[in-house]
């Protein structure tokens, strides 16, 4: 495996070349440093630690302290690949100067080296504010979670021609705007392939088909730890979930019925 730091000139690099880029969500040192030495080229702390770590019912409620914590802990694991800070609801809407301060505060106190924001014509100036200050920005298009209320739900975006066609446009706006990439979720696979072949940052898929210039999936979903939710573009890797429920159950049986700890533990 290739040890070099992963930077947004690798990754356009890797767009020009037609290689995928791989990115997965940590919200801990742990798990941040196995996916670092796999070799995954990004690791996103998404705010979808709200979900499946902290027990919120949307990313709504996720604060940007709770971020700093998680993305401290994350980038304290990792050597090789690009660490992506998720801003969470209301630090960025507000006002852009609140948006560059809080997205300073990411790289400042948690060392991570980009931050990723919602949305597109309403964030423009926000993403470009933040880009002159020093800031790697990822965008994210389609569906938009922090916007749940606004959309009323969590369904496909952009299947209508209208939509579709906003979709687009943002998209070549935040590349103008000055962001790195672009994360596309839950869009149809027709549109997130023109868009990527319509801009020169690289796309990243989620529940967007196969033409994305990478893909990115909530770890805990994929690896059949969160076991509540399980959207049709979740792939499941493994079973994760089931089999620490069974190691838990065999030590609570062992440690009832005195089976552990054996002398092989004892001083
Ligand atoms: O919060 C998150 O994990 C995300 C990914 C699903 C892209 O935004």
């Amino acid at each position: 495996m290739d040890t070099q730091k992963i930077t947004t000139g690798t990754l356009l690099e890797m767009k020009k070349k037609n290689e995928k880029i791989t990115m997965l969500t940590a919200y801990d040192y742990l798990m941040a440093s196995q996916l670092d030495e796999c070799g995954i080229d990004i690791i996103l702390v998404g705010d979808s630690v709200g979900n499946v770590v902290l027990g919120y019912k949307n990313t709504i409620p996720v604060t940007m302290d709770e971020m700093l914590h998680h993305c401290s802990a994350v980038a304290r694991g990792v050597k090789r690949a690009m660490v992506v800070g998720d801003m969470p609801f209301m630090s960025y809407q507000a006002s852009v100067e609140e948006a560059v301060r809080n997205a300073g505060r990411f790289l400042k106190e948690s060392k991570v080296e980009a931050v990723k924001l919602e949305g597109g014509d309403e964030v423009l100036n926000t993403v470009k504010k933040i880009v002159d200050s020093g800031i790697p920005v990822m965008g994210h298009l389609g569906l938009t979670p922090q916007s749940l209320h606004k959309f009323g739900g969590y369904g496909v975006r952009g299947e209508g021609e209208e939509e579709a066609h906003k979709i687009l446009n943002d998209a070549k706006k935040l590349e103008k705007a000055g962001a790195f990439s672009i994360v596309l979720e839950k869009v149809p696979a027709a549109l997130a392939q023109k868009i990527t072949s319509e801009i020169n940052i690289p796309t990243i898929g989620i529940g967007a088909g196969v033409d994305c210039d990478g893909q990115v999936l909530v770890t805990h979903d994929m690896l059949g730890l969160f076991e509540k939710f399980k959207p049709k573009f979740a792939k499941r890797y493994g079973q994760l979930g089931k089999e620490m429920k069974k190691c838990y159950g065999e030590y609570i049986k062992e440690v009832k019925s005195k089976k552990f700890p054996l002398k092989e533990h004892s001083y």
